[in-house]
């Protein structure tokens, strides 16, 4: 006949099994950490039981104790299981949540190029550049001074007119050429100079296949002692041919206020004469007006449209093309 369980024992019998059910399943680190506090903890289900034993008669004790013991080691040994177990899990998810798949398809990232505009200016700076020439540029918001004035332009000068140069509300402007950047370079510059200015304008123009209101130049400026008309004739040929190839150039008389003389060069361009600059020998007035000494010193300078050399280099037909950004056009470059 066995023994009668007595009601301790029951107990931690009991105890016993509902720890380890309750083990069995738990699916967090947090959670179990919780179990092992509600049934190991100083306030735990054990420690309750184990607060009874005081009631027990002294020869039950040490069995009874001796019972508790074992199934606190038995809990401590499945909650460490569970624990290791339970680890193991969060670093195998971890691992698959983190796994790259290198056979997936890349992102496509279409390559971009430079815009024919600033290819064409790059291409026509970097000639100058090897004929010994410094990049130089000047704010697009300009005085009348150095747009005009200083350029020797006369105060009546139809240039001056509201509707051909863009003023700002403050008596300022909008320069409409860069031939400014020759003043502006001179006053800060001892000579002998050589620049190239490649820079934005703006003009109150209309615009239409061949006019912008927004437009390119390209600059140059030379001066030293003794420079002649041959040397501005030699430099453009050769910036010319570099550009174009072999091509038949040709002289024009013009006028510009900045310059005496002062010629318009054409290309002959697919059968006809195409303009594609002003140029001249750097009046002796603007040389003057930067403190230059005109008996000494004399200079060259010629000036271009970008969009024009694009136009022309490329074939294209309205120079609207240049601004509107439509990717089925630029890709052609
Ligand atoms: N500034 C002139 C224009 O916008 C172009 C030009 C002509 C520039 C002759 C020059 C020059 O430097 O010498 O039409």
């Amino acid at each position: 006949m066995t023994t009668p369980l007595s009601d301790l024992e029951t107990q931690l019998a009991t105890l016993k099994q509902d720890a380890q059910d309750a083990i069995a399943i738990i699916p967090t680190l947090d959670q179990l950490e919780q179990l092992r506090i509600q049934y190991l903890g100083k306030k735990g289900s054990l420690s309750q039981v184990l607060g009874a034993m005081g009631k027990l008669d002294a020869s039950e004790r040490p069995r009874i104790g001796a019972l508790a013991n074992e199934v606190k080691e038995l809990i401590q040994a499945d909650l460490e299981q569970k624990r290791s177990a339970l680890q193991a899990a969060q670093i195998e998810a971890q691992l698959a949540s983190e796994a790259i798949d290198v056979t997936m398809p890349g992102v496509y990232r279409p390559l971009g190029h430079t815009h024919p505009l600033t290819s064409t200016s790059e291409r026509m700076t970097d000639i100058f550049v090897g004929l010994g020439y410094t990049v130089a540029t000047g704010p697009e918001m300009e005085t009348d001074y150095y747009n005009f004035e200083a350029l020797n332009f006369l105060p009546d000068h139809p240039a001056r007119d509201m509707q051909d140069t863009l003023y700002l509300p403050d008596g300022n402007l909008l320069r409409t050429h860069t031939s400014s950047v020759q003043i502006r370079y001179m006053e800060t510059n001892d000579p002998p100079i050589r620049i190239v200015v490649p820079g934005r304008c703006y003009r109150r123009d209309t615009v239409d296949a061949t006019h912008s209101a927004v437009f390119h130049q390209l600059e140059i400026l030379a001066v030293d002692e003794g420079l002649t008309f041959t040397d501005l004739r030699g430099t453009l040929k050769i910036f010319l041919e570099a550009m174009f190839g072999d091509i038949a150039i040709r002289f024009r008389p013009s006028f510009f206020p900045f310059t005496e003389p002062s010629a318009e060069v054409d290309v002959q361009w697919r059968g006809r004469w195409l303009e594609v600059m002003g140029c001249g020998m750097v009046d002796p007035n603007v040389l003057k007006a930067v403190g230059y000494d005109p008996e000494i010193y004399t200079g060259f300078a010629a000036g271009l449209g970008i969009e024009r050399i694009a136009m022309v280099l490329h074939q294209m037909d309205d120079i609207r093309r240049l601004y509107t950004s439509d990717l089925r056009f630029l890709r052609q470059f």
